[in-house]
């Protein structure tokens, strides 16, 4: 049986994994010394266990050496294997040198992670560029989807929705909701000036002036692409969005101007933890990992 540790922040999905996939679940503790170094301590014998660590990979840089400590000890204490299930795998987005001597960090980031950990599960990575993982993961780097899941809450509680993803981007995982939905959707192109600063096409929504709109993203981080589309659905008379994204990594006071906006309800995935968390994913992930270990 797998054993399963949790970074501190995720300790909450961590626990429903472990209950769905029935895993036993590892002691970590992690210290902050003043100066702001840290020491991990695993307080679980690993010795000859595969051993797997939850870690949402959002806030990126406060967790890498967190991580890595977790994942070499682990090893040097005899675990059989260590893995990475980091149902939001950040630094997926800078894809490719945008101005000139940029690194691209999701290149870097990959091989880090592919040093240190043996295999790497994630929930719908923002694959623009990157087509698949493993041309940037050396190790098994493997997707789940939340579509389904996304599409049995937009069923449950939508009355004639009208998908909106708001960048040739989102066309991906929009389309693949819609279908499995039963429901129309339109996509929008985008054009971003800054962190802040956003811009994205007027949607040509008259055909569903008595509908529902849902845009539905795969990250709500400013929250500014969002807004931009709510703002144009507002001018076209339509009813106040619903907000669906899979990640809400809700960066500095995203939520709030999102909620601010005129948003509709607003609905995330549990794969980092927010208010907004309404869907789980902690059975579709276990059964993944079942399947995996056959
Ligand atoms: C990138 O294109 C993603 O799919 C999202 O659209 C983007 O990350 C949203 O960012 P923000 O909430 O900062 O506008």
């Amino acid at each position: 049986m797998s054993l399963l540790f949790s970074y501190p922040d995720n300790e909450e999905q961590a626990v429903l994994l472990a209950k769905e996939a029935g895993y036993e679940l590892g002691a970590i503790d992690i210290h902050h010394f003043p100066d702001g170094e840290s020491l991990v301590q695993l307080e679980t014998d690993v010795k000859d266990r595969d051993v797997i660590l939850f870690c949402s990979l959002n806030q990126p840089d406060s967790k890498a050496m967190t991580i890595m400590f977790f994942a070499q000890t682990a090893k040097e204490l005899g675990a059989k294997s260590v893995g990475l299930i980091t149902p939001y795998l950040g630094y997926m987005r800078q894809d490719k040198r945008f101005h000139e001597g940029e690194a691209i960090t999701s290149n870097i980031f990959a091989a880090f992670l592919s040093q240190h950990f043996d295999s790497l599960i994630t929930i719908d990575p923002h694959l623009h560029r990157h087509k698949e993982m493993k041309e940037i993961y050396t190790i098994p780097a493997q997707v789940v989807h939340a579509a389904d899941a996304i599409a049995d809450w937009i069923k449950d509680n939508i009355d004639k929705p009208v998908l909106i993803g708001p960048d040739e981007e989102s066309d991906q995982w929009v389309s693949d909701v819609a279908q499995r939905a039963g429901a129309a959707y339109t996509v929008l192109t985008k054009t971003r000036h800054g962190d802040k600063d956003v811009e994205v096409s007027v949607p040509d929504v008259d055909q569903y002036a008595d509908h529902t709109p849902v845009l539905v993203d795969d990250i709500i981080s400013t929250a500014r692409t969002m807004i931009a589309a709510a703002g144009h659905l507002k001018d076209a008379g339509m009813k106040p969005p619903v907000c669906i994204g899979v990640h809400a990594v809700f960066a500095g006071d995203g939520y709030e101007a999102l909620q601010k906006a005129g948003a509709g309800k607003i609905v995330t995935c549990n794969t980092i933890l927010h208010p907004t968390n309404a869907i789980d994913l902690s059975r579709l992930l276990a059964e993944h990992l079942k399947e995996r270990e056959g």
